[in-house]
């Protein structure tokens, strides 16, 4: 939650700060601000609630020309959304921005006898309190006595008056990079608001002090050794962060899915097998797990989901898929028999990360499959599938989703074949299908006009529910949050069957029920469950593979994906499930790449 930015060097800082506040805006957008180290009048601080626009506005009138500041947008957790809540914090002569809780903010508040002096209601300003309090001219030092006190999670970018031109930084778990360019040195909690000025770049590493001047970045461990990060380069350039034509992020992230799959699939065959010893994930891993746990939260859970469909009905292995936040506070049933496999876009949500650790400390291996390179998870984990989905910026997740997908079915297809239960032969066609849904993906997104009427319908519905049996109800899963997220209307998901036992008394005249029905074996199942519906009056989308039309006294409307093997029409499926999402909210007139109340990642409890 939040982004934080810094920069110092010789170019004007307010811009730099604001330009990168809006590359990372998808953080949280309650509110910003940032503040710029003028050596001729000192701090100039400017806020504002709502979105780093309005503070790009406010800040026009500003015609400072430091060159040193540090930034911030709000994903509020601790204090309503105010400007006074808003970052950065000043007290005294420390001013500075947050990502992350401090869980121990209040204990601190009444240990040291702050509670006069705090002006907003954050946990942040604590920190800005202690560290002024510790400053006794050695930001070194001050910042290493305050973060022995802290509890939580954090990432600091740190300003001292009488340090002019230079930012001091420490993390822990929140995530923050830092680079040095020709321009100066810049630190930021994700690449969006670096890569623009260097594609070099290193993760900042826990527990380090790092000094950011005009010359470059000084990393200090916490026994004042200096450190020599690992340098990372980025293999996408900025465009791959903008919107590139597109209306929204969100359209355009569902039009780079056929891509993000060649991408993710393509380096991971070889000789038309699957093939993950260049992700160094060893064969004997895989060999000797009797059972496999799927963690990740939201989205990624719900790829995780149809993980588990796969791995079960084609290759007999045991799997459980745990919602994160749940299970980090479970005594799981898991030991060094267990694959634990945990799904993360951002490689950063906190439940997620905190899962990861239980369990490895049950002596399970963990495999994680990330899209964001170098991050915690990606760090903590044993093996690591990076999925390479590019950076994904709207807050509902597409491209991140399949991509996951595709990563378990390969890892599936590996593991069938190391188990001796796939023969070369159906692991190599297999991987063939699998190459082919980026193709079968474009033909369903060149086909989707139909699906702007079908969200014309359905804008003004209060609630809309879906329905679908095996890897469709799932589908079912991700496609009612993505309608809830970003249109905010009432969904829920069923698996078809299971309508009937309660919740089929909310079917009345015309409430929308989308059905998805592209698995042959459940096939006339589904479709007796959509008569059911039919009958009470519903208003019937049916989603099914082409050659399957059903009569007016079925469906009121049919969307057909490409004909193709059922195991894959996951893929195209999805296509059309976002894009109902998309032109749903599109059509209320919504922030789609910014929903209310949402942010990208889920880095607090
Ligand atoms: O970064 P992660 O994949 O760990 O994020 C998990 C969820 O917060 C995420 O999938 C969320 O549900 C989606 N953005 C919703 O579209």
């Amino acid at each position: 939650m939040c982004g934080i930015i810094g920069y110092t060097g010789n170019e004007p800082a307010k811009d730099i700060l604001i330009s990168g506040l809006k590359q990372l805006e998808y953080r949280g957008y309650d509110s910003a601000g940032v503040a710029v180290l003028d050596p001729k009048t000192g701090i100039i601080l400017k806020k504002k609630t709502g979105k780093v626009e309005e503070l790009a506005k406010a800040a026009e009138e500003e015609t400072t020309d430091a060159t040193c500041g540090i930034g911030h947008t709000r994903w509020a957790t601790h204090g309503g959304v105010t400007e006074t809540n808003a970052h950065p914090h000043r007290q005294g002569s420390v001013t500075l921005c947050h990502n992350g809780i401090i869980e121990n903010y209040k204990e601190l508040t009444t240990e040291f006898g702050l509670k006069n002096q705090l002006k907003s209601e954050t946990d942040t300003e604590v920190v800005a309190a202690l560290l002024d309090k510790m400053y006794e001219g050695n930001p070194f030092k001050a910042i290493k006595k305050t973060v022995d006190l802290l509890a939580g999670s954090f990432a600091l970018c740190i300003m001292f008056d009488d340090q002019p031109g230079k930012i001091f930084a420490i993390r822990n778990v929140s995530p923050m990079v830092a680079a040095s360019f020709e321009g100066g040195s810049i630190i930021a909690s994700d690449l969006t608001a670096v890569i623009n000025y260097s594609k070099k770049y290193f993760v900042v590493p826990e527990y380090h002090v790092l000094e950011l001047s005009q010359d470059g970045i000084v990393v200090r461990d916490l026994k004042g050794r200096t450190v020599e990060p690992e340098m990372l380069e980025v293999n996408w350039d900025i465009k791959s962060a903008q919107k590139g034509g597109y209306p929204h992020y969100m359209l355009k992230e569902i039009n780079e899915q056929p891509e993000a799959l060649e991408r993710t699939v393509a380096p991971r065959v070889q000789d038309g097998l699957p093939f993950l010893a260049d992700d160094g994930i060893d064969d004997d891993i895989l060999k000797s797990l009797q059972n496999i746990v799927i963690i990740a939260c939201g989205t990624a859970m719900h790829a995780g989901m149809v993980g588990k469909s796969l791995i079960e009905t084609k290759l007999r292995v045991p799997v459980t898929v745990e919602i994160a936040s749940e299970f980090r506070y479970k005594d799981p049933i898991i030991d060094e028999k267990t694959l634990t496999i945990v799904v993360s876009q951002s490689g950063e949500t906190i439940d997620t990360l905190e899962a990861l650790r239980l369990a490895k400390q049950k002596g399970s291996k963990v495999l994680s499959i990330v899209n964001v390179k170098g991050s915690t998870i990606a760090r903590e984990s044993d093996y690591v599938l990076y999925t390479h989905a590019g950076p994904e910026i709207a807050v509902a997740s597409t491209k991140a989703y399949t991509v996951q997908i595709a990563a378990l079915y390969i890892f599936a297809a590996r593991l069938g074949l190391v188990k001796g239960v796939l023969s070369e032969e159906d692991a190599r066609e297999f991987m063939t299908k699998l190459s082919g849904v980026g193709a079968i993906m474009e033909k369903t997104i060149e086909a989707s006009n139909d699906i702007r009427r079908i969200a014309n319908h359905i804008k003004t519905a209060p609630d809309v529910f879906y329905i679908g049996r095996g890897i469709d109800y799932t589908l079912s899963l991700e496609a009612s949050l993505k309608l809830k997220e970003i249109s905010y209307i009432h969904s829920e998901a069923y698996a078809a069957g299971e309508l009937k036992h309660g919740t089929i008394a909310l079917i009345s005249e015309n409430v929308p029920v989308i059905a998805i029905a592209t698995e042959e074996h459940v096939y006339a199942k589904v479709i007796s469950n959509v008569r059911e519906v039919k009958s009470r009056g519903a208003y019937v989308i049916l989603i099914s593979q082409e050659g399957k039309t059903e009569s007016k006294e079925v469906c009121d409307k049919q969307i057909y994906i490409p004909q193709v093997d059922s195991t894959f029409g996951v893929f195209a499926t999805a296509v059309i499930l976002q894009l109902i999402a998309y032109y749903t909210s599109d059509a209320k007139g919504l922030d789609v790449d910014k929903p209310r109340n949402l942010a990208k990642s889920v880095t607090v409890e």
